[in-house]
């Protein structure tokens, strides 16, 4: 497994690998992997033969209050894990090398309505930064599959919408969602966390699977049923930043002629920003 820093030798090594006919997988990552990421290598490496996980924590698709100088960076231990999970490239550019000419004045990539709510009310040109990144690796890369977690699942459809209005020409495939043993969903952020709030996470999704267990058993009453979720997260310090039902497929508001659903949230414990959600069916 090589690590390479500049895109001029990712490129000379994927020209390398094409010609030898290899199908080429992308991870795309911020890095401090944990089990959750290494499902999506595991995946990349069961459809494709050239597996490249990239590792970049992007200045762009953080706000200016948020935890861009603190998120971890642990690339050693990350390369380890990776070697271990069989992948055949790290990708872990500088911000000089992704940003050569700073972030003011570069290209943004904008995908619309899918950006916009949820996540991307609370965090203005979050999906902006996600996108423009995202489309960078693919052209340095131009992987025929890329693997996303559906943990960010308005990530992932703001992805899969970018790459058929760009025509790219990979394949986008969602895993899902990775979890500790009592439900929390594993995230390199819940490293923040302190003891006893890692105690009152867990809420999240057991919240989550208590709202799809009322629509599934027949409610209708969609805003009460946000409202009574709403009210356990406050009670136990989880302050929600949101909380939604969406179609699955679309992400529009959830109607009753709604086939699939999908309960998203996004949560303040002390500082930290949880987010999950949890699909299932309505009919
Ligand atoms: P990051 O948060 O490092 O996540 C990288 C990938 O891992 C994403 O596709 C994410 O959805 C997936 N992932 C995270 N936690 C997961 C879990 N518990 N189970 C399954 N998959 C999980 O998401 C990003 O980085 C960035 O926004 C990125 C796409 C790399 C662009 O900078």
């Amino acid at each position: 497994m090589n690590t390479l820093h500049s895109i001029a030798q990712v490129r000379a090594a994927i020209s390398h690998a094409r010609k030898d006919g290899k199908r080429i997988g992308l991870v795309p990552t911020m890095g401090n992997l944990h089990a959750g990421h290494i499902a999506l290598v595991e995946k990349a490496r069961q459809r494709t033969d050239y597996v490249v996980v990239s590792i970049f924590v992007n200045p762009l698709q953080f706000g200016p209050s948020e935890d861009l100088d603190s998120y971890p960076r642990t690339l050693a231990d990350d390369q380890a894990k990776l070697l271990d999970a069989g992948a055949h490239m790290v990708f872990a550019p500088s911000v000089n090398d992704m940003y050569p000419e700073g972030m003011d004045g570069h290209t943004i990539v904008n995908v619309p309505v899918v950006s916009e709510g949820l996540c991307g009310a609370s965090r203005p040109g979050h999906f902006n930064g996600v996108a423009t990144v995202v489309s960078k690796l693919f052209n340095i890369v131009q992987p025929d599959l890329a693997v996303f977690g559906e943990k960010d699942y308005q990530q992932l459809a703001v992805i899969r919408k970018m790459t058929q209005d760009l025509c790219l020409p990979t394949q986008i495939m969602g895993e899902p969602t990775v979890r500790a043993e009592d439900g929390l969903a594993l995230s390199s952020r819940n490293g923040y966390l302190s003891p006893s709030e890692r105690e009152v996470a867990p809420l999240l999704f057991a919240t989550l699977k208590q709202v799809a267990a009322n629509l599934q058993s027949g409610r209708r009453d969609f805003a009460q049923v946000i409202e009574e979720a709403r009210m356990v997260l406050e009670s136990s310090g989880l302050h929600p930043d949101y909380l939604d039902l969406r179609d699955a497929l679309t992400l529009n508001p959830i109607s009753d002629t709604t086939e699939e659903a999908v309960a998203l949230a996004a949560a303040f414990l002390g500082k930290t920003r949880l987010i999950d959600n949890l699909r299932f069916k309505l009919n």
